[in-house]
Formats: C-alpha cells, sequence, structure tokens
C-alpha cells in the first residue's frame, strides 16, 4: 500500500497554530502581499522577519496533537506491512516530526519556520531564533541577506518533482486540513483522479475541493483523523 497524505493548516489548529482563511485566520487579519510576497519583504524586511519570528515562537509553544500522532502510528503501521506513506505538508511547523512521522517522509512544499535561507549563497541552517537584517549568514559571511526557508506567493513550491514521483505510485491520497485553495496543492487531488488512485478528505468542513474527493469525513482533526487512522490499520492488518 502506498499512501500520500497531504496535510494543510487545519491539522495544526488544535495545537495553537492559526489557519489561515478560516474567520480570525492569518489573512484575515494581516495582508498576504505583505508578509508573504518577495515584493512585500523587499518593501519592509523588519516587518515581514516579525512576521516570522512570531511564528517561530509560537511554533515553539506548539506541541503535536492526535491527528499528528495517528498519522505517525498510520505511517509506521504502512511500513511495517511493506507499503510506503509520505506526509507532503504545507505547513512550515514541525509537528509532523514531533509526532513521530520518520523526517524522510515529510516533505515541507512551503518550506520551514525552523530553517533560515540565504538569499546570496542559498545556504540553508537550522534557525530556532529570531533573524534580523543585521544577521549575517554563517556560510558566506554577509549581512542581511538571512530570510525564512519558507515559500512565498510568486516563489516556487519545493519537492515538486518528488511529488509528482510519489502521486504516480501511490494508491490512495488524502487530504487533511487543508482548504484547497492554493496550488499546486490544490491540485493534487484532480492529478489523484486523473491517475485512478482513491482520494479521501478529511477537514473541519467540505473544502473547497470537496466534490472531488471520493471519500470524505468531516470535524476536528484530533477527532477524524484517528477515527480514519483506526479504520485503514484495521483493514490492512496482516
Ligand atoms: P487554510 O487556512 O486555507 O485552510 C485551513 C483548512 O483547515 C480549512 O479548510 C478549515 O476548514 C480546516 N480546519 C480548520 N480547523 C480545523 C480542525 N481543527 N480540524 C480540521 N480541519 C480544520 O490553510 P491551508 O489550506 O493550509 O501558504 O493554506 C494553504 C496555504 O495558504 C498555506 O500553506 C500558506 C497559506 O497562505 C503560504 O504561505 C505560501
Amino acid at each position: 500500500m502506498r499512501i500520500v497524505v497531504l496535510t494543510g493548516a487545519g491539522i495544526s489548529a488544535e495545537s495553537g497554530l492559526g489557519t489561515f482563511r478560516d474567520v480570525d485566520g492569518i489573512w484575515t487579519k494581516y495582508p498576504l502581499e505583505d508578509l508573504a510576497t518577495p515584493e512585500g519583504f523587499a518593501k519592509n524586511p523588519e516587518f515581514v522577519q516579525g512576521f516570522y519570528n512570531a511564528r517561530r515562537a509560537n511554533g515553539v509553544k506548539a506541541e503535536p496533537n492526535a491527528a499528528h500522532v495517528a498519522l505517525a502510528q498510520l505511517q509506521s503501521h504502512i511500513s511495517s506491512i511493506g507499503g510506503n506513506m509520505t506526509i507532503v505538508t504545507q505547513n512550515i511547523d514541525d509537528l509532523h516530526e514531533r509526532g513521530g512521522s520518520a523526517p524522510d517522509s515529510i516533505l515541507h512544499m512551503h518550506g520551514e519556520i525552523f530553517k533560515s535561507r540565504c538569499s546570496a549563497c542559498e545556504h540553508v541552517s537550522f534557525c530556532d531564533h529570531d533573524l534580523t537584517m543585521q544577521d549575517s549568514c554563517s556560510n558566506c559571511g554577509r549581512q542581511g541577506t538571512l530570510r525564512p526557508h519558507v515559500v512565498w506567493f510568486g516563489e516556487m513550491p519545493f519537492f515538486l518533482d518528488e511529488i509528482d514521483a510519489l502521486m504516480q505510485r501511490a494508491d490512495t491520497f488524502v487530504s487533511i486540513g487543508t482548504s484547497g485553495e492554493v496550488y499546486p496543492a490544490a491540485g493534487l487531488v484532480s492529478m489523484a483522479n486523473a491517475l485512478g488512485k482513491h482520494t479521501v478528505e478529511l477537514n473541519l468542513e467540505p473544502s473547497s475541493n470537496a466534490r472531488a474527493f471520493g471519500e470524505a469525513h468531516y470535524g476536528k482533526a484530533t477527532d477524524v483523523v484517528p477515527l480514519w487512522v483506526d479504520q485503514m490499520i484495521t483493514k490492512t492488518v496482516r
């Protein structure tokens, strides 16, 4: 059995990390174009660094929830029966890793808040502290070139070739806690359907793509994900 799981902000909501488009979502309070675009960063880098510094600090405080842990359990079960499960996440937090999923089976397509990147030499480093424009790159030594290692609107998401290859080989595609508003992630369900895969949506409420899924369960991630995982484990026990 080969599963690709796509996750979005909804899976981390009950860990205290805000979603983007719900009532009180991040993009209802802050202008996306100022905070999540290369142009916004060029215009006011300290403002953007401050926003991501706050998100990093929130990420340190957040704990993985029952949905992250259940996915890790499913992943280990699928491996034990000779299959493979990869988590493609749009989330920049590290809650899948801390929830017990294997780090090499998690693809952060929108980057990672606990990493910085030098825009001069592209060097990526672990980063658990505030970034400022006074910082220097540990690799090339230039000052003012470090930015959060995240993908902004107008930039290419990471791992697109790997995701494509995984989708070709998968038999099941599962989307969890994502609104289906941001491409290319939102297009993966159409790709899965075109390839004849089984598709599952687990979300608080039907997403923009809800009609494209063959199976759907709605409710809080900490309820629906463990339930679905239990069903999957029961169905596939040897
Ligand atoms: P959104 O905020 O767009 O959508 C969150 C989804 O999670 C919605 O469909 C909610 O119904 C659902 N949700 C909320 N609470 C939930 C809960 N407790 N359990 C289950 N589901 C819940 O977030 P994303 O789809 O992740 O990109 O957004 C995609 C991308 O847009 C993000 O990666 C980010 C953002 O702008 C960049 O910044 C590049």
